[in-house]
C-alpha cells in the first residue's frame, strides 16, 4: 500500500479517540434514541432518529476518512443505490447501466423507476467506453463487474460522460476503498454496499454513498431523511468494527486470491478463470492502472453445473452461500441466478482462512468434483 493508504487505514482506529473526555469508553457506544432531549428551539441540536444519530456519525466520519470525501449511511447497498436514483434522476432522464453487473439496480429501473419516466441502457463493461454519453444523465460503472470481473476505464468514463454532462456514479463494492480509489479517477458519486468486505463477517447489511461533491451530498442526505432510508444504530456499530480490521482482512483475501487465481489457472479441473490479477486476464493491463489491489473474487469455469456444484459441496472451507467479502471462503454458481454465464461458472469469494490450507483444501475439493 502506498504511504497514504498506510496513514489512512493507522488512523482510522483512533478518529474517535480525539473527542473522548476522561472517562469516557474508547468503544463508539451505541445509541439505541428514536428521540434527543430537546427543549425549546430544536435547531442545532439532534432532534429525530430519523434526521441523526450518533453512531451513524460515527461510522459515516469512518467512511468518510476512508473515501476522503463526505459519506452517507444506508441499510443496504441497494438503499445506497437506489436513493441515488430517486434523489438525482427526474422523469425524462436516462441512465446507463453495466449489463453484466450486480443485476438489481436494473431490475429496479425496469420494474419500478420506469413508472416514473425514468429510462436505461445497458452495455457490457468491458466495452463501456465504445458508443459514448450523449443522452445520459446518469452513468453508473461497475469494474470489476459483479459476477463475470470485467474492467472499464474509470477516468476515461469519467471524462467522456462529464464532457456529456453526465454524472458518474461507480459501485466499488468489489473493491473497497482500500482496492480501488474511484472519486481519485474523477467520478462524481462512489457507492458500496459494505454488507460485504466492509462489515465482513456476514451478519449485517449495510451499504454508504460518498462524494467530493457538497450539493449531491445535501440533496442524497435530505432524500434519506425524508424517505426514511436510514441503518440501524446496531448496524450501524458493527460495520464501524468491521471498518477498523477492513485493511487487514482485505489485504489477507487479495493476497490469498493473487495465489490461489494463478493456481487454478493451471488447476487440470478448470476450463478458464477470471481474475485481474493475472497476466493473462483481458483486463489485467487496464487493471495495473487505477487497482490498488486485484480483489478477493476469482470467477472460475468447471466442466458442468454438476461439478461446479460438487466442488462447492465438498470443500470444506467453502461455504455455499450468496455475497462475497466476508472472512469465509464462499462461492456460488451464479448461473441460479440468470447472470449471464456458464452453468459451470463459481464466483468464488476468498476470505481469510491462512492461505496454504485453503489452497489444499480447493485443490483436494476439484480433484473429487
Ligand atoms: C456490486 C453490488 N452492488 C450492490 C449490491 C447490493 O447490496 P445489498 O445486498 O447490501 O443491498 C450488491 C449485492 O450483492 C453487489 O454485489
Amino acid at each position: 500500500m502506498s504511504d497514504s493508504q498506510n496513514a489512512r487505514a493507522a488512523s482510522l482506529s483512533h478518529l474517535h479517540s480525539g473527542s473522548l473526555a476522561k472517562g469516557d469508553p474508547l468503544s463508539t457506544p451505541i445509541v439505541m434514541s428514536s428521540v434527543f432531549h430537546l427543549p425549546g428551539d430544536p435547531a442545532g441540536a439532534r432532534q429525530y432518529g430519523r434526521f441523526d444519530n450518533p453512531t451513524w456519525e460515527a461510522v459515516e466520519a469512518a467512511l468518510a476518512h476512508l473515501e476522503d470525501a463526505d459519506a452517507i449511511a444506508f441499510p443496504s447497498g441497494m438503499a445506497a443505490i437506489s436513493s441515488v436514483f430517486l434523489a438525482l434522476l427526474s422523469g425524462g432522464d436516462r441512465v446507463l447501466l453495466p449489463s453484466d453487473g450486480y443485476y438489481t439496480p436494473r431490475v429496479l429501473l425496469e420494474k419500478h423507476l420506469i413508472r416514473l419516466g425514468i429510462r436505461y441502457d445497458t452495455r457490457p463493461t468491458a466495452s463501456f467506453l465504445e458508443g459514448g454519453f450523449a443522452g445520459y444523465r446518469m452513468v453508473l460503472v461497475e469494474t470489476p463487474s459483479n459476477p463475470g470481473l470485467d474492467v472499464c476505464d474509470i477516468r476515461a468514463v469519467a471524462e467522456a460522460a462529464h464532457a456529456a454532462g453526465a454524472i458518474v456514479v461507480a459501485d466499488n463494492t468489489t473493491m473497497t476503498p482500500y482496492g480501488q480509489r474511484p472519486l481519485d479517477l474523477g467520478v462524481d458519486i462512489v457507492l458500496a454496499a459494505d454488507t460485504k468486505a466492509p462489515n465482513g463477517h456476514s451478519d449485517v447489511l449495510f451499504g454508504h454513498v460518498a462524494s467530493r461533491n457538497g450539493e449531491m451530498i445535501e440533496t442524497i442526505r435530505e432524500w434519506r431523511k425524508l424517505a426514511g432510508v436510514i441503518p440501524g444504530p446496531f448496524e450501524a456499530w458493527l460495520v464501524l468494527r468491521g471498518l477498523e480490521t477492513l485493511e487487514l482482512r482485505f489485504d489477507r483475501m487479495c493476497t490469498s486470491a493473487e495465489i490461489i487465481a494463478a493456481r487454478l489457472a493451471d488447476h487440470p479441473a478448470i476450463r478458464s478463470v477470471r481474475y485481474p490479477g493475472l497476466a493473462g486476464d483481458p483486463s489485467h493491463a487496464l487493471s495495473k492502472t487505477q487497482m490498488l489491489r486485484f480483489g478477493s473474487l476469482i470467477g472460475l469455469t468447471l466442466g458442468s453445473e454438476e461439478q461446479a456444484e460438487a466442488f462447492i459441496d465438498t470443500c470444506p472451507l467453502i461455504e455455499a452461500t450468496t455475497s462475497f467479502g466476508g472472512v469465509h471462503t464462499s462461492a456460488e454458481r451464479r448461473a441460479r441466478w440468470g447472470d449471464d454465464v456458464a452453468e459451470g461458472f463459481v464466483r468464488l469469494s476468498v476470505g481469510c482462512e491462512p492461505t496454504e490450507t485453503l489452497w489444499q483444501a480447493i485443490d483436494a475439493a476439484l480433484k473429487t468434483a
